[in-house]
């Protein structure tokens, strides 16, 4: 275990923000959590757990002990009938992941290559894309308790998934570190095609039946088109999440504004495209300082090159307050605010 003081988390946070970690340890293995549990100073202090720093803002240096997961391995544990059950380190990049399940003949993730992050962080907001979210190939994850020191094991039903959201972002938040996670790959393996943009992709192919590494293609293809590469412009990928209203309040929007895109969910609420309404503000490509709003995509924050995150939150609430003054929706930040 290795144990560092004053490490900059300027590399370590995909929005490229200055922050200053007091004190920081790389965490390879449960043992390794363990250890700082039972140590002296740093089982008593705060701590704050970093997977590849794809969904935070950091607005100040960190006093907690920041834990960077670093567990490695990717392995196939067991070939059901039903199902390849892969499980991958929490420390993994995920989009490596996704790839090498494939390429393995593990299909299945495609829909969800190229997220930025780490494996560990993947059921924390259960990622989605593309008509698939995490939680739709999430068999069960090993963690370790902060408090205790021990290790246990969740299968879904304990994770209580929702829409970017999880028991880990609610009562089990900064209480364990994520080690591993198992995914459940169906077989036979089965298209998702219902997203629009990857419908379209089959209408200009002319291909009916695209194999997984198909798939994973357009979605490299379309992410890459529309998202920043986070190497390039520092960014956090959807700064807001997609709000839920009722269709009564749906329909009063579309009396005012008749273009909105708006989808029906199956318990019967409406999601609204927040980058549609961003975009109807006027936003895209407005700055605060070096923070700005993406050209391309208005729901994605962008650091321009030496932006703070005092600049980001002030774009963000000028962003809220415009969005609640014409639409009365009250935007709901997707990362973690630190
Ligand atoms: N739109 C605009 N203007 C914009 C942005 C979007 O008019 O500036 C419209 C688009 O034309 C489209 C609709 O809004 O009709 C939705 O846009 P898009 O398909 O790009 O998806 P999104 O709702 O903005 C969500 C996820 C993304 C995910 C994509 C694809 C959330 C918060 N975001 O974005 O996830 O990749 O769908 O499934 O749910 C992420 O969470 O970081 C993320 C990138």
């Amino acid at each position: 275990m290795q144990i560092e003081s004053g490490v900059s988390l300027k590399p370590y946070n995909s929005f490229g923000l200055p922050a200053t970690a007091n004190t920081l340890v790389r965490i390879g293995s449960d043992a390794d959590v363990r250890r700082v549990v039972d140590h002296p100073v740093l089982g008593l202090a705060p701590k704050f757990v970093l997977g590849g720093g794809s969904n935070i803002i950091l607005t100040r240096d960190m006093p907690q002990v920041v834990l960077k997961v670093e567990v490695v391995g990717m392995r196939l544990v067991e070939a059901r009938p039903d199902a390849w059950i892969v499980e991958a380190g929490a420390g993994e990049n995920w989009h490596a992941v996704v790839m090498w399940a494939l390429a393995q003949g593990f299909p299945g993730l495609e829909n969800l290559a190229l997220i930025p992050g780490t494996v560990g962080a993947s059921p924390v907001q259960n990622i989605g894309a593309y008509g698939m979210e995490l939680q739709d190939r999430f068999e069960s994850l090993d963690a370790v308790d902060l408090r205790t020191g021990l290790g246990f094991t969740l299968t879904a039903d304990r994770c209580a998934f929702g829409y970017r959201d999880s028991v880990f972002k609610q009562s089990l938040a900064g209480l364990c570190v994520i080690t591993r996670v198992r995914f459940k790959l169906p077989r036979p393996w089965q298209p998702v095609l219902g997203y629009l943009e990857l419908e379209r992709k089959l209408v200009e192919t002319g291909i009916a039946h695209p194999s997984a590494a198909q798939i994973a293609d357009w979605v490299i293809a379309i992410r890459r088109a529309k998202l920043p590469d986070p190497a390039v412009l520092g960014n956090a990928g959807s700064f807001f999440k997609n709000p839920l209203v009722t269709p009564e309040q749906c329909r009063d929007i579309i009396g005012r504004d008749p273009e909105i895109v708006h989808y029906p969910m199956p318990d019967g609420s409406i999601k609204l495209a927040a980058g549609w309404m961003i975009d109807a503000c006027g936003w895209k490509g407005k700055a605060i300082g070096e923070a700005a709003v993406f050209e391309r995509q208005a729901l994605v924050l962008v650091n321009r090159g030496g932006a703070i995150g005092s600049e980001v939150m002030t774009l963000a609430r000028a962003i809220q307050t415009s969005v609640y003054g014409r639409f009365g929706i009250r935007l709901e930040m997707e990362p973690v605010v630190v």
